[in-house]
């Protein structure tokens, strides 16, 4: 069978069986050409439609050993991105397994388009990667701005022995550094700049979430009855641990109307990213100066 075909079949079989996207690709295709491309060994960005490829011949084995790996993607449901052990981000390859979130937050954008240095008076020396998962954040941080040092933070070990392993492979381990924490309670401080992509997802949506998401830790996605458990004690302390000048970017996907309800008082700025603009905001230490987050407790989950 020629690659073209196994391509075609097996984004067929995807559609079919209803998966969900969302963990680096967004459709049926993009997934089968993934999967299909990297167990072959083949570059992940060749174009498929060149007849080199669209025509090449698919040995019985290797027919045998990719049909394997489209069977189990549909069986176990488990992200693409868990089965080949690999995640792209801004171009960026990040190793990842179960013990860690599938990178995929949009603070990555906003790090790559400059979208946060104009907020800022200076390139930062000090930044924090706040729920820091698989370090991808800290990772993109430390490519971002090579004069910084970024401390990253998680609660979950295991998430943290991921981190430990890409921040390795990228051979950063002089310039971040891997702490144990619940929130802010154990971080060096004080930051020039903290990113932020906290768990937020609210009870609601945590209670409809398609298999591919219930394969990743609970803790990474679960935010509580409004997806602000920990986002308010976070905002709380967050003044404290930032610089003059600072700024903290923080990602709350599509919780908007959760988080201006939570802090009605609060007027940040909305950072543009291909999925929207009020998916991650920033607030300068002179926002939180003159606005100290004023908290509402949750009511509703509408
Ligand atoms: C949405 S994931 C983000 C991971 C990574 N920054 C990324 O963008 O892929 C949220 C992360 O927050 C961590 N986390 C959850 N509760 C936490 C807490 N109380 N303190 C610190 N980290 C926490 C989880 O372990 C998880 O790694």
């Amino acid at each position: 069978m020629q690659l073209h075909q196994f391509i075609h079949n097996s984004q067929a079989a995807f559609e079919a069986a209803n998966l969900v996207y969302g963990h680096g690709t967004t459709n049926a295709r993009d997934e089968a050409i993934w999967l299909v491309l990297w167990r072959l060994d083949l570059p992940l960005d060749i174009d498929i439609n060149e007849p080199q490829y669209a025509e090449r011949e698919l040995t019985a084995d290797e027919v045998l050993s990719v049909g394997t790996l489209i069977e189990e993607r549909i069986t176990t449901r488990r992200p693409a991105a868990y089965l080949t052990q690999q995640a792209w981000l801004q171009g960026v390859s990040f190793y990842i397994d179960e013990r860690a979130i599938v990178p995929r937050s949009f603070i990555a954008e906003a790090l790559a388009y400059g979208h946060i240095d104009d907020w800022l008076p200076a390139l930062p020396k000090r930044v924090l990667d706040l729920c820091t998962g698989n370090a991808s954040l800290a990772i993109l941080s430390a490519l971002a701005y090579p004069d910084a040092h970024v401390d990253a933070a998680d609660i979950d070990e295991l998430a943290l022995e991921v981190a430990a392993i890409n921040v390795t492979q990228h051979a950063l381990t002089a310039r971040i550094s891997l702490h144990t924490s619940d929130g802010l309670a154990h971080v060096p401080g004080d930051y020039d700049l903290v990113v932020c992509n906290p768990p937020y997802v609210n009870q609601t949506s945590m209670q409809a979430l398609p298999a591919e998401y219930l394969a990743e830790p609970a803790l990474a996605l679960a935010g509580g009855l409004d997806g602000m458990d920990f986002i308010r004690p976070m905002m709380a302390a967050m003044p404290a641990v930032l610089n003059d000048g600072g700024a903290l970017v923080l990602e709350i996907g599509f919780e908007r109307e959760h988080f201006e309800r939570a802090f009605p008082n609060l007027n940040p700025i909305w950072l543009p990213t291909s999925a929207g603009d009020d998916l991650v905001l920033l607030l300068t230490k002179d926002m939180f100066n003159t606005h100290p987050p004023v908290l509402q407790e949750p009511t509703t989950t509408t």
